[in-house]
């Protein structure tokens, strides 16, 4: 076997791919807005990597969010999830806009389609790296003196747990006429032990360094949530820098500092919100990746994923063709390392995208003045990296 999956990234038990290479069966589910125009370039990405590479692609296009409502009247359609359950990874896009704001809450696109998705097939594990190239740091909110070799730090984030999917969830309307909302919070043991393994392998790959995020100075769950990191990481992880930092403060050292941390692993909503931050200073958010992957293990004995860019559907530009498809490529880079085995292919993405980026070729997102070009030539200029 050719150990060709030297992963930066994700437990180290996902094994290396066996030769020859494998057919790339995956669902493509592009979305709203500007999902379908950074997921087309990012395809062609992929085409040209695979007529190199000799890798045989397997995908087949559905609709999901508000395109779902549109042609099958649900975000999440049957036929969609089917698609996804006989694929071995799925390349997300994003959805949701304007167009299916006024639908019951539950019904809207982001809770109706993507939250189903990530439950359903146990997502658990939301990997968001958090990279700004050192060419690229005036892209950045942040002072380029507080940052000057850029930022790489890593998000590991919680994603079928806590408050998003704690029941009861329900408003009523009480006796004396006041509504009143409940949302709740719930971790289980087994749950943060889960999430932590991903987090210590993806530490151990990198700097060693692991900071645990929690607010366990009012919440209940993330007393738990301290403690069993504290244990789980004394007996299974000495070899780590471990660190545990409140919410509040880790969002003030995230902008005061960002490369004190190295990997951080926090629960549901605080990776939703920390990963937010950390797209911001990273200079935009098309330029940010993330798999989430799950317990489930694809046909090949690999993770089963979602891939996806972690910025939005972008509705004031889509139609226009300048989007930033770079985050939806690097998207398609983590899903051959991991759901595929194929890291070295996987760098080879990740290398055109930066050469490319740092070469000059930028969208208007990251361009802050200097010429800029739309989603078709971004991607040319990758391809031709590559
Ligand atoms: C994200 C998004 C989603 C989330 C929304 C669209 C439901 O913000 O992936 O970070 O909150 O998880
Ligand atoms: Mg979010």
């Amino acid at each position: 076997m050719e150990d060709n999956a030297c992963l930066p990234l994700g437990p180290a038990a996902w094994q290396p791919v066996r030769f020859p290479m494998p057919t790339l069966k995956f669902a493509v589910l592009a979305g709203d807005y500007i999902g379908p125009e950074v997921m087309t370039e990012a395809l062609r990405v992929l085409e040209h990597v695979a007529q190199q590479e000799n890798l045989t692609l397997s995908y087949t296009k559905a609709d999901v969010g508000g395109a779902g409502i549109d042609n099958h009247g649900k975000a999440l359609p049957d036929s969609t999830l089917k698609l996804c359950e006989q694929s071995d990874a799925i390349l997300f896009g994003s959805v949701g806009g304007p167009k299916w704001e006024k639908l019951p809450p539950k019904e809207q696109p982001e809770r109706a389609a993507l939250l189903p998705l990530r439950k359903h097939f146990t997502l658990f594990a939301n990997i968001r790296p958090g990279l700004l190239y050192r060419e690229l740091t005036d892209a950045s909110p942040l002072k380029t003196e507080r940052i000057p070799d850029g930022i790489d730090i890593v998000c590991i984030r919680e994603l079928t747990g806590g408050v998003y999917f704690g029941l009861p969830k329900t408003t009523t309307t009480l006796a004396d006429g006041d509504v009143q909302s409940i949302d709740t919070m719930v971790y289980k043991k087994s749950e943060i032990e889960r999430i932590l393994q991903v987090a210590i392998t993806t530490a151990r790959a990198r700097k060693k360094k692991l900071c645990s995020v929690d607010k366990a100075n009012v919440l209940e769950t993330s007393v738990l949530w301290r403690k069993t990191v504290t244990e789980y990481c004394a007996k299974h992880a000495p070899d780590l820098a471990l660190s545990h930092m409140y919410v509040d403060n880790a969002a003030m050292q995230l902008a005061r500092d960002p490369n004190q941390f190295d990997v951080f692993v926090t629960e549901n909503m605080f990776g939703d919100i920390l990963s937010d931050e950390m797209a911001v200073i990273c200079g935009s958010l098309g330029m940010l990746s993330s798999a989430s992957l799950g317990a489930g293990k694809n046909s090949l004995g690999l993770p089963f994923g979602l891939y996806e860019p972690a910025g939005g559907t972008a509705p004031d530009i889509a139609g226009k063709g300048i989007a930033n498809p770079c985050a939806q490529i690097l998207s398609v880079a983590l899903m051959l390392r991991f759901s595929f085995g194929l890291d070295a292919i996987a760098k080879r993405i990740e290398t055109a995208v930066r050469s490319a980026v740092t070469g000059g070729t930028r969208t208007g997102d990251i361009a802050f003045g200097k010429p800029s070009v739309g989603t078709r030539a971004m991607a040319d200029a990758i391809i031709a990296n590559l």
